[in-house]
């Protein structure tokens, strides 16, 4: 949801600003801009659309300077355009933002009465014009700051930059994140620590409600109030090389085929291969003293929780309840203090899974954060954190953060077993042992199908519409095969259990609906294969992702089948998500989308 960035610096800083931007736009690429103090005066230049307008316009018309902010917009409020994009301008002050200012209209009423005049529909604007508004009432830059912050409400990060303190910037945040990077001789401010990595050697995150003004010596931070808080600095290890495409056409490509190596660092962490058992934690989490696990997420996120739910209930015997984080923040849910709670967030920056996390630990929850961005603001506020392991996920559409969450869930799933008596040594020997068996499949069935897919891809991008059915682990596995190809290629899908077919769905079929069925053959073989048939008796196209024993037991007719190597049940989620990844990224490619930035979508979904 918008990403920003700035510098203070001893070096020009538009073409580092821009790169910056880059590392950024998985948050939002409705528009770009960046402003800077050249010869005394604020200098910008912003364009609608992807950043490489902006980066055109810059080449077009150069800006110059040390000092500089720069934004690439998710719009809220307000449509992507030029006027619309960051940063505002507002007499002497420039404003770039991320979050919601939920008091927007009444502070813009407020302004409008006294005269003064807005240029844009952003909520934005209101906090470069009250700035404005003080400093033309004498202010010092600081005071105004202050004073602009106990005026307005919601979420947002700022960067602020005063035309007459050419060389510092002013920082806030309340909800969504900040860090500063400190350089050598310079100093930096980003949404997060990627935009970050090549340019600074350590790191300190603003908390909610600090404020901090940073200039070439360093950063001092305070409250709203202004009194001095102190943030620490840690040394900040990102290697710019992990967010390279490689030889790959886009970062979804790499990340779906990253997955082998990934997923064996994640399985590598939480299981004791020697030993064939799940690894010990010294994470404070006993499982045999919690009675229930609630798990809130959003999107993929939620769908791995989905998984991990079938896993949790079957080898831990621990009732599990799980709820997308929009709706479990409002739920009220009923918490006892033998309530163990699980969120899990690629970027640990989730609005509404943060928000569903606090809500459990004034109730007094064990709260538990599984994610991929490790300094992000729900590992820091969780009491036990579990990093998945995955690098930096720069795609918006999420593949390889999804499978690693199904590693660390399986992981989790085995421990609780142990802990609670209900996995018997051999059983959980043999489980674990499936898992070390994980990457290597994966690998083999990424080479083997991917011509397969690419094919059956042309086909599929002919239709409108397009069903998942599955059953077991199989059926949350289904919405994601849904979720995946409707984000990045607009063809509408749904995922379904395919015992639920009868109840409703059926009435779609027809030969214009293909139906994607994920079948492994495992217990529910038989009863899917049933559906299947229901399907075919109403002329729906058939793509049946099942494995060689599936393959084997089926003489239906079906546009494709696409065969896995057989392997046991427990690890078939993790395996089987890369024939519905490649597909909907094959699709994607041949129908000419952006399967790396989907329209209208953004990587951290820092507003509700
Ligand atoms: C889909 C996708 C989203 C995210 C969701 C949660 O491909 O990426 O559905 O899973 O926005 O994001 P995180 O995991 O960052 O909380």
């Amino acid at each position: 949801m918008c990403g920003i960035v700035g510098i203070v610096g001893v070096r020009p800083v538009a073409g580092r600003l821009v790169d910056a931007l880059k590392r950024l736009e998985y948050r939002g690429y409705d528009s770009a801009g960046i402003a800077v103090i050249e010869e005394s005066e604020l200098v910008r230049r912003r364009a609608p659309g992807k950043l490489e307008n902006l980066r055109i316009c810059l080449a077009d018309d150069p800006v110059d300077g040390v000092t500089g902010i720069a934004h690439t917009r998710w719009a809220t409020h307000g449509v992507p355009n030029e006027a619309n994009a960051h940063p505002h301008i507002a007499g002497d002050v420039a404003v770039v933002h991320n979050g919601i200012i939920e008091n927007f209209a009444e502070l813009r009423a407020e302004l409008t009465a006294k005269g003064v005049s807005f240029s844009s529909d952003t909520d934005t604007e209101v906090v470069a014009r009250l700035l404005d508004d003080y400093r033309s009432n004498g202010m010092a830059p600081r005071d105004a700051v202050l004073a602009m912050l106990q005026r307005v409400s919601g979420a947002f990060a700022l960067v602020i930059l005063f035309k007459d303190r050419p060389d510092t910037l002013f920082v806030a945040r309340y909800g969504p994140p900040l860090a500063i990077g400190h350089g050598e001789d310079e100093m930096y401010v980003g949404s997060d620590a990627i935009a970050l990595a090549p340019l600074a050697t350590g790191i300190s995150y603003l908390e909610d409600g600090d404020m901090a003004i940073i200039d070439r010596d360093g950063a001092v931070f305070c409250d709203f109030a202004g009194e001095p808080v102190r943030r620490q600095r840690q040394p900040l290890q990102l290697s710019a090389m992990l967010i390279d495409k490689g030889n790959h056409r886009h970062f979804m490509e790499k990340e779906i085929f990253d997955q082998p190596e990934v997923i064996s660092h994640t399985l590598g962490r939480y299981c004791d291969f020697a030993a064939e058992r799940s690894a010990v934690a010294d994470d404070g989490i006993d499982f045999s003293k919690i009675s229930r696990l609630t798990i809130a997420a959003c999107g993929t996120a939620y769908l791995s929780g989905l998984i991990g739910k079938y896993w949790i209930e079957r080898y831990a015997r621990l009732p599990v309840e799980i709820d997308v984080a929009s709706e479990f923040r409002y739920r009220e849910l009923p918490i006892s203090d033998d309530t163990l709670a699980l969120f899990i967030s690629q970027s640990g920056e989730t609005a509404d899974t943060l928000a569903s996390l606090r809500y459990c630990k004034e109730q007094g929850a064990k709260t538990g954060a599984l994610v991929n961005v490790t300094g992000s603001t729900i590992a820091r506020e969780a009491d036990a954190v579990f990093p998945i392991l995955a690098g930096p996920e720069i795609s918006v559409a999420s593949t390889k953060a999804f499978t690693c969450q199904l590693a660390l869930m399986a992981s989790l799933a085995l421990r609780a077993g142990r802990e609670r008596g209900t996995l018997s040594p051999a059983d959980e020997k043999e489980l674990v042992h499936a898992l070390s068996e994980v990457p290597r499949l994966m690998s083999q069935v990424l080479h083997a199908v991917q011509p397969q897919i690419e094919k059956l891809s042309r086909e599929l991008s002919h239709f409108h519409h397009v069903l998942y059915l599955g059953r077991g682990t199989s059926f949350p596995l289904a919405m994601e095969g849904a979720l995946k190809l409707k984000e990045i290629t607009y063809i509408h899908a749904e995922g379904y259990a395919a015992g639920e077919l009868k109840h409703g769905p059926i009435a779609l079929i027809d030969e214009n609906m293909p139906v994607i069925v994920i079948a492994p053959h495992d217990r529910f073989f038989e009863k899917t294969v049933s559906n299947m048939q229901e399907v075919a008796a109403r002329d729906g196209k058939i793509v049946f992702i099942t494995d060689e024993s599936g393959a084997r037991a089926s003489e239906l007719k079906t546009m494709q089948t696409i065969v896995l190597p057989d392997m046991p049940e427990f690890i078939a989620p993790m395996v089987f998500s890369l024939p519905i990844q490649l597909l909907a990224y094959h699709t994607a490619v041949f129908m000419g989308t952006d399967a790396d930035q989907p329209r209208n979508l953004a990587k951290a979904v820092t507003v509700e």
